[in-house]
């Protein structure tokens, strides 16, 4: 097998998806406004190797659940929330190998300052950046900045399709790898004839303008991705180098990989692409007694409504709705196929509640939990590895940031020692450290594919 690799799933918030558990006593999520805060974090992934740290984000509000904010505002539930890639330079600083996975929508803004913002961050990183390329999941985001509703699902994609030529030519061609001189001798800092003016009048983005900061140690970030959908995993296909899946079972895991994997090789991308991720929760302690002991502590610090606030807003079905003693089969809908899929693989027999969902969602979100001595859940690792040919884990919280000191302290040491991770970090960018190829995009990929019209020569 080879090596396994890992990420840690957090938010500029409380409790990100551990619904209620901000009110464990052991718990800091609530200092998430604290610099501090995220330095020992970043601190402690490195000590444990991580690849990175995935930082997740939404620009609204859960309202779907009571249609109404209440239920988030009170719960926390991805409530209040910050912009995630202030943090990043911070964390940065007091690290050299942690990479960062900044989720960004490019529903609501144009390409033009983001693409400016990723390049800042990607020299001030030293070229440890990804971008989670979303396009966002929330009426409330889309009102918030003056859309009636969301834009539709295909359509969204084709809007980020478009969005994407634009960065890519800003990062990849508008200026020459030499072109700043730094001459001081001429007193010429960069030669004009090597940056390209980049016009493109696409679709839905049109823009005429040169790049405004200097090419970075990776010019695009990592990308990273989390479609499922037939029209989601297309897009994956093309651009993701990374791909992010929630699924609770290992078949709709396995699914999902084979058919991105396949689709992936027609776009004609190198066979290890996109490394695939798996969202999985991890409860341990020296002892499998002494870690279901940890589970049940954590499981009455759970926040019922919170989980459903967030289920709600992730499925479009206001759980409000509904007793917490209702069946969940009355409510099956195609959004939540994946939700049911986990409880029943889990257990066929039993008709779930939609409490028992609640309580399901509040520790992992729509992933899976593993809970064991650090023997048993390696081996449990390896298994869904084994089942489902993903590369490695997208790890989330129960208690921050208890469960990721866990995983460096336990689980990290007999990863090492089966032989199934890093001893150190490899050299260089995120993206050589990830695929051992350089620190750029490699020729197959569609981003090196975007010409200039030979008419756009240089900025001048
Ligand atoms: C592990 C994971 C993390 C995600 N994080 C975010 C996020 O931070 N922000 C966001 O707007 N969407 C996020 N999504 C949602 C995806 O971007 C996407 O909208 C969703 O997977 C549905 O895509 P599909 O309709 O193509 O299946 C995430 C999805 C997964 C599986």
């Amino acid at each position: 097998m080879t090596e396994i690799r890992l990420n840690a799933f957090d938010m500029n918030c409380v409790s990100h998806q551990a619904s209620g558990l901000w009110r464990h006593p052991r718990d800091r999520s609530a200092e998430y406004r604290s610099l501090r805060y995220w330095t020992d974090l970043a601190r402690t992934l490195e000590r444990g190797l991580f690849d990175a740290l995935f930082l997740a984000d939404v620009l609204g509000v859960y309202d779907v659940y009571g249609q109404s904010p209440d239920a988030a505002l009170r719960n926390g539930a991805q409530i209040p929330v910050n912009d995630p890639a202030m943090l990043l330079s911070a964390m940065a600083s007091v690290t050299e190998h942690l990479g960062f996975g900044l989720t960004a929508t490019l529903s609501y803004e144009h390409p033009f300052p983001f693409a400016r913002r990723m390049s800042t961050l990607d020299h001030l990183t030293e070229g440890r950046i990804g971008w989670n390329i979303v396009t966002g999941y929330l009426n409330s985001a889309a009102k918030s900045t003056g859309h009636q509703v969301q834009t539709k699902h295909d359509q969204r994609y084709a809007i980020a399709d478009d969005y994407m030529d634009v960065v890519y030519k800003l990062w990849e061609k508008s200026w020459d790898q030499d072109a700043v001189l730094r001459d001081k001798q001429r007193g010429i800092f960069t030669d004009p004839s090597k940056v390209h003016r980049i016009q493109h009048d696409g679709p839905f983005f049109s823009l005429d303008a040169i790049h405004l900061a200097e090419p970075s140690p990776q010019r695009t970030p990592v990308l990273f991705q989390a479609g499922a959908s037939a029209r989601g995993q297309q897009f994956a296909a093309t651009h993701a180098e990374c791909v992010f899946v929630a699924g609770p079972s290992q078949d709709t895991v396995a699914k999902t990989v084979r058919s991105l994997r396949a689709e992936a090789q027609q776009a004609g991308r190198p066979k290890n692409t996109p490394l695939v991720f798996s969202l999985l929760t991890i409860i341990t302690a020296p002892t499998e007694e002494e870690a279901f002991a940890k589970y049940h502590d954590y499981q009455s610090y759970i926040s019922e409504e919170g989980a459903l606030t967030l289920l709600s807003g992730w499925t479009g079905i206001d759980f409000s709705t509904y007793k917490l003693t209702d069946p969940i089969r009355h409510i099956r809908n195609d959004a939540i196929h994946s939700a049911i899929d986990s409880l029943t693989v889990m257990n066929p027999d039993k008709i779930w509640t939609v409490g028992e969902l609640a309580r399901h969602a509040a520790i992992g979100g729509m992933g899976v939990t593993f809970v064991g001595s650090p023997t048993q859940i390696v081996d449990q690792m390896e298994q869904w590895i084994d089942q489902t040919g993903v590369d490695g884990f997208n790890l989330a919280y129960a208690v921050a940031p208890e469960t990721f000191e866990d995983i460096v302290d336990l689980i990290v040491p007999e990863l090492q020692r089966r032989g199934l991770y890093k001893l150190a970090y490899q050299p260089g960018t995120l993206r050589n450290k990830l695929f051992g190829a350089g620190d750029h995009l490699p020729a197959t990929h569609a981003a090196r594919k975007t010409h200039l019209p030979s008419s756009l020569a240089s900025a001048q």
